[in-house]
């Protein structure tokens, strides 16, 4: 019996023993499905939108499904974020698009950065003292430079697009008319801002509630006057912008406030098609943005220095790893400080800044397990001189197209001034020059003779949107917001699909590192681990961990799928496929 007893009780613990074993069994199953899929990215095979508002990715997606390509759908989605986000969706602003075509085989940017009014001089943000006057090259009617959104829209639409301008404006004008339903992060945001906006009579009007409260989330808004000069765009093309009422009603507001824009300099604003920079990481063809930005030479410059250094045996986000990052970005952006602007305006040694032999040379200088103090590291010498709140968003398409455009009027809110009558707000570009040689702009970038302000110039930029190409094909379109860290997240993300084969979304979403020379110190995001963090000040680093960076809306194109990653760091963003 009680044999019996122990043979049962025996019997029944080795049932327990593999029930154990067989839920831990399952668990691994489940962990290694898990891992196996990592996060997903959202799919499709006729054509990809991610934008950093729903509403915005929805209007460009109607348009690929009706047959349009992803220019005609890249023009919608930019006319709906200037509705539905005005914090950096803008028609008061600039920026810059990169087109892919794998049919022609050609990749070209479209330049619609604002440019200086004719006005415009070098010591114009200088107070009395000779110091920089940040609230006047920042929030004043003084800090816009000449508006490039609607001429470059209506550039790219026109040369490489299928519908009229009509069709393109079309959702963003009932959007306007009808309103949408405010986002809690629409709400936040106006919240956040409204010492700036409400000191000006237009932005409080439009942003404010007649008795002066807030929009909360789930309040419906319209914008009436940004309706009205949307339908006069539309109907008269983007030259109404530039010489039409709309001109008037910005040259108006320029006139009461001391503002230098003139309808002359209206009248004379034309975007430019120009050649995007071109390199090269481990086989992949890289695309980005040519001055007046700096995005596409430095992200091209830091690929090639670390193309040196066997970064996927590293590992992602390792100590080493990030080291070697850091002292790239630093002497990247140690250059940016003295070589890049306008190139319309000054010689740029693109050439040696982008090559190969270049990024041998920096490698040199480069200790692996050491940081190098930033103070000691001056710009380098490159040798080849050749005849440079913001939004990003990405469109692939059916026949072979994909468009990477970043847009921006600077700031959140730009200069929180609002076009009395015209329903949009001004940048405050103007702040992107150099006011003075080694006085910091608002992203605490040195600049210096080669970003100073001109009549007629523009300024420089770190907006990088990117196309890489696999073989002739396209395959990683990317680019994102944040100032001076845009060509870090963009380099990061390029890094984390080609070195450490991250799909789309897990390479968005992962933590970014951030280093700009000046200030020296790694700026990280939270989850960078202890242990990596300790590491790096053992090698000499100053470690930041600060807000986060960037909202890197990307596709990764293979053998045929488009794969769609928003950027979990905007709650409004979306990647919808067809
Ligand atoms: O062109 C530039 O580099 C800046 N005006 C971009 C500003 C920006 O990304 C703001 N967004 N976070």
């Amino acid at each position: 019996m009680r044999q019996d007893n122990l043979l049962t009780r025996c019997s029944r613990l080795a049932l327990l023993a593999c029930g154990a074993l067989l839920i831990q069994a399952q668990l691994v199953l489940a962990a290694a499905i898990i891992e196996g899929e990592r996060m997903h990215p959202v799919q499709g095979t006729r054509g990809m939108v991610v934008t950093s508002h729903f509403l915005a990715t929805q209007s460009a997606q109607e348009v690929l499904k009706r047959g349009g390509n992803a220019i005609d759908a890249a023009v919608t989605a930019a006319f709906s974020l200037a509705v539905t986000q005005p914090r950096s969706g803008n028609i008061g602003g600039g920026g810059f698009m990169l087109i892919s075509s794998e049919k022609k085989d050609e990749v070209v940017a479209i330049d619609y950065r604002e440019k200086a009014p004719a006005k415009a001089y070098t010591e114009m943000f200088l107070d009395q003292d000779g110091h920089a006057d940040n609230q006047l090259s920042r929030f004043s009617h003084q800090s816009a430079g000449v508006p490039g959104t609607v001429a470059g829209l209506a550039l790219a639409l026109e040369k490489y697009g299928t519908i009229t301008l009509q069709e393109a404006m079309a959702p963003a004008i009932k959007l306007a008319e009808e309103g949408f339903i405010v986002t809690p992060r629409f709400s936040e945001g106006l919240k956040a801002k409204q010492k700036r906006l409400q000191q000006w009579d237009s932005s409080r009007k439009l942003f404010y509630k007649a008795d002066g409260s807030f929009y909360e989330p789930g309040d419906l808004f319209v914008q009436q006057d940004l309706a009205a000069t949307l339908k006069r765009i539309s109907a008269q093309g983007p030259r109404e912008f530039y010489t039409g009422r709309t001109a008037e009603l910005l040259v108006a507001e320029m006139e009461r406030h001391g503002g230098m824009i003139t309808m002359e300099d209206m009248k004379n604003y034309q975007p430019a098609i120009r050649t995007p920079i071109h390199g090269s990481y481990r086989g992949y063809d890289i695309y980005s943005m040519s001055p007046p930005s700096s995005g596409g030479t430095h992200v091209v410059q830091i690929l090639n220095i670390l193309e040196g250094y066997p970064i996927a045996d590293y590992g992602h986000n390792s100590a080493r790893t990030i080291h070697l990052m850091a002292e790239a970005m630093k002497r990247a952006y140690a250059d940016r400080s003295l070589y890049l602007g306008d190139e319309d305006f000054v010689q740029i040694p693109l050439k040696g800044l982008t090559s190969k032999a270049y990024a041998a040379s920096l490698r040199e200088t480069l200790n692996q397990e050491q940081a190098t103090p930033s103070k000691t590291i001056l710009p380098g010498t490159p040798v080849g001189y050749e005849s440079n709140e913001t939004t990003h968003f990405s469109i692939t398409d059916q026949y072979g197209n994909a468009v990477s455009t970043t847009y921006t009027i600077n700031f959140s809110y730009g200069s929180g001034i609002a076009v009395e009558g015209a329903g949009f707000l001004l940048n405050n570009e103007m702040d992107d020059f150099s006011a003075k040689p080694g006085s910091p702009n608002g992203y605490g970038l040195i600049g210096g003779k080669a970003n100073k302000i001109e009549p007629n110039k523009r300024m420089l930029s770190s907006m990088s949107p990117t196309i890489v190409k696999d073989k002739g094909k396209n395959f990683l379109v990317t680019g994102s917001p944040g100032g001076s860290r845009i060509i870090t997240t963009t380099l990061q993300v390029i890094m984390n699909v080609i070195d450490h084969g991250l799909n789309i979304q897990s390479a968005v979403a992962a933590p970014r590192v951030h280093h700009q020379w000046l200030p020296d110190e790694i700026r990280i995001e939270e989850g960078i681990s202890p242990d990596t963090i300790a590491k790096l000040q053992q090698m000499g680093h100053a470690v930041q961990q600060k807000s986060s960076m960037g909202a890197i809306q990307s596709i990764m194109v293979k053998d045929g799928v488009m794969y769609g990653g928003a950027d979990p760091r905007r709650s409004t963003g979306q990647a919808m496929g067809l």
